[in-house]
């Protein structure tokens, strides 16, 4: 069974992450994935309030009595939500460890590391893995271009962010962005890095809490079905294909502003088609892995079948290949 360093750091069974999915880290999903073994985040700003941060960590505990965490991603905005009340819910509550996102998590980290906290930073470049490493973090998560969300502007894919974060990083990484299966684990273990994070992958699972038609727009959907949106913004985000983003795509390709888009990619919208299953509705989040999803199953099956998987494949694929005898 694979077990690395992640492991022992973040104190899970299998080097497994649910990364936080706003509308989505919710206790049915994340308590799933602490029972199978993974490590899985609420995702705080899905909460309302700080307060209702706290009720859903309970719901949560009710749901599993193994480790998980709480997603805090910070983005800038005019009124920004209040973070520093959200991360003393995750502290007061005894959370183990938290995903922080989004920005610069320098702010909080005095507090999480007071009390105890593992940080799991995520981030986009290895620049920002290395400082993050400078700053203390417990580890980081490295999404590359192929990514769910924010891959950020420089556009490295995997395959060189991966081991180029594991030239520069000695914390455990955990490699991010188009995985699914045990190909990816096995992967991602051989480029350097000590486990994987998934977030299309999760949101294909019976026990996330979205609609059947999101689940099975993502079976239906090829690695082809994404659009870049917000990019002459500089503030990428990868998206699933419909008729709201490839609108907010061709207003701003044409010159348009963010004022111009701001009602299409309205985050109530993006909530209402999770809920209702109306795929056409608003903006919600998927990444190119779609091409690699073929089935709805529950988290104990992915995760089971992914370490399992992997172990078949080291067995049968890896080692006959190897060229020294001794090690066949
Ligand atoms: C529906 C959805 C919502 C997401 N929301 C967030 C979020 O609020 N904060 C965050 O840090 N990452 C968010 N992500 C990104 C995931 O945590 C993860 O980094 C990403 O999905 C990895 O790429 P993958 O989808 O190819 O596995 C979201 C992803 C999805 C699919």
């Amino acid at each position: 069974m694979v077990h690395t360093k992640f492991c022992d750091v973040f104190g899970v069974d299998h080097p497994i992450v649910q990364g936080g999915m706003q509308w989505v880290g919710r206790a049915e999903l994340v308590s799933a994935v602490a029972n199978a073994g993974g490590l899985g985040f609420l995702t705080a700003l899905t909460q309302p309030t700080p307060e209702a941060l706290a009720d859903e960590i309970a719901r949560c505990r009710e749901l599993t009595d193994r480790p998980f965490g709480v997603n805090l991603t910070i983005l800038p905005a005019i009124n920004p939500p209040p973070y520093a009340e959200y991360r003393d819910v995750v502290i007061d509550a005894g959370v183990p460890v938290v995903e922080t996102a989004g920005a610069n998590p320098a702010e909080h980290l005095p507090a999480f590391r007071a009390a105890g906290v593992k940080v799991l930073h995520k981030c986009t470049s290895v620049r920002h893995a290395v400082k993050a490493q400078e700053l203390g973090v417990d580890g980081v998560s490295i999404d590359g271009f192929e990514c769910a969300g924010h891959p950020g502007e420089d556009d490295i894919g995997g395959l060189v962010l991966i081991p180029a974060t594991a030239d520069r990083v000695s914390v455990p990484i955990v490699a991010s962005g188009g995985f699914a299966d045990a190909r990816g684990l096995v992967a991602a273990l051989a480029l350097g890095a000590d486990g994987i994070n998934m977030g299309t992958r999760f949101l294909a699972t019976r026990e996330a809490p979205v609609h059947d038609n999101v689940k099975r727009r993502l079976v239906d959907a090829t690695e082809l079905d994404t659009e870049l949106i917000f990019r002459p913004l500089r503030n990428t985000a990868r998206v699933a294909s419909n008729a709201v983003s490839k609108e907010v795509v061709r207003i701003l390709d044409e010159g348009g502003e963010f004022a111009d888009v701001r009602e299409l990619v309205a985050g109530v919208r993006g909530r209402e088609v999770l809920r209702t299953g109306d795929l056409d509705d608003g903006i919600w989040t998927a990444g190119t892995v779609q091409g690699l999803i073929h089935d709805v199953p529950t988290v104990a099956e992915l995760i089971e079948r992914i370490v399992t998987e992997a172990d078949a494949l080291v067995r049968d694929r890896l080692t006959p290949a190897l060229p020294c005898p001794q090690l066949r």
